[in-house]
């Protein structure tokens, strides 16, 4: 038997290079072995801290499959789909309610920092925070459980989740009789992609990521304003590559280039505006071909619909055969009696 890999991601943005690095790597890959692979676009969840802005999150779908599918992840070999086009989802959301305690949601690390991060929305102490972001754990349960993932995909910031997931899962099959798989996380072999400010992480809404759909003048701009060594004053003094965001970034799309850069550095013979404008060069190679394949999306636009309605019509069926379990297990199948 084949085991079954889930994951989502939340529709708030394109993709940039942690995303690239940090996961669609680690997709591309996995869809490659011998596995069951469901790759949601989780837009209810998205909806949990944007519920004021539906385009926004609607727009992001088709950009998000878009850069997906110009990045290699290849719908022919995992089922893409949309977590509000799979209803049984929703539905085991409020099932699986009943079995946490509100106490165990506001002590989930990882929703706790995300609602002190979110003052506009939830207010300075999170006195206006939302039943559906608190509960959004639930949510990420069903995800998980509707089409009974055994291994998640994840970085770090979410082992509280799939920890959350797991709990819920013991408690229904204790309560109601073994009916859900019990997922474990399976952690990204690649740290953080840091971001070009020497943050310890890229993020979509931090200003300091290269975007797989940049421009060549954007990518001119953000690497021109690279964080590099701040010892380093004088263009040919030597310098520490390891304190500099251009050199990790050499080093993350594999400049073959590498040991001369980092030598040239370290001896003082490489001005960092020569060293940024060979980065920009590679980096404009790296995006191109990604670039192209979007190109191709951008203009067909029927071509992203197909990939949505044949991953979704999988997942549904996949989800409706769990469903069918749950509702037997916990006595609410009454006209399916066998
Ligand atoms: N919470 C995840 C994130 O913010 C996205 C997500 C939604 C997810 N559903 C999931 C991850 C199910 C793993 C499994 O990145």
């Amino acid at each position: 038997m084949k085991k079954t890999i889930l994951t989502g991601i939340r529709p708030t943005g394109n993709l940039h290079l942690g995303h690239y690095f940090g996961a669609g790597q680690n997709w591309i890959k996995l869809q490659n072995e011998d596995y069951d692979f469901y790759l949601e676009i989780a837009d209810i969840q998205a909806l949990t801290d944007n519920f004021d802005n539906p385009a926004k999150v609607r727009h992001n779908v088709r950009e998000i499959v878009m850069d997906m599918v110009a990045m290699g992840v290849d719908p022919n070999k995992l089922h893409l789909f949309v977590q509000s086009m799979v209803p049984e989802i929703a539905e085991l959301t409020v099932i699986y309610s009943n079995l946490v305690t509100m106490a165990r949601l506001y002590r989930n690390p990882t929703v706790k920092t995300e609602i002190a991060q979110k003052k506009a929305l939830f207010g300075n102490s999170g006195e206006s925070v939302t039943y559906g972001f608190v509960g959004y754990p639930v949510s990420q349960a069903a995800d998980i459980t509707a089409f009974e993932g055994q291994l998640i995909p994840v970085g770090e910031d979410q082992l509280p989740l799939i920890e959350q997931c797991r709990e819920i899962v013991h408690k229904f099959n204790t309560i109601y009789g073994q009916t859900l798989v019990m997922p474990e996380p399976l952690l990204s072999e690649t740290p953080r992609i840091k971001g070009l400010d020497g943050a310890e992480k890229m993020g979509k809404s931090l200003g300091n990521g290269i975007f797989l759909v940049d421009s060549e003048e954007t990518v001119k701009e953000k690497i021109m304003s690279a964080v590099t060594d701040p010892d380093k004053i004088h263009k040919d003094d030597p310098a520490n590559p390891e304190k500099c965001m251009v050199y990790y970034y050499h080093k993350l799309i594999k400049n073959k280039n590498i040991n001369t850069v980092c030598e040239e550095c370290k001896a003082g013979k490489r001005g960092c505006v020569a060293c940024k404008k060979e980065l920009i060069e590679k980096m404009i190679e790296f995006l191109k071909p990604i670039q192209e394949k979007r190109k191709e999306l951008e203009e067909n636009p029927q071509i992203v619909d197909d990939i949505l309605i044949q991953g979704t019509e999988k997942s549904i069926k996949k989800a409706k055969e769990t469903m069918k379990k749950v509702r037997k297990s916990i006595k609410i199948d009454y006209f399916n009696e066998e």
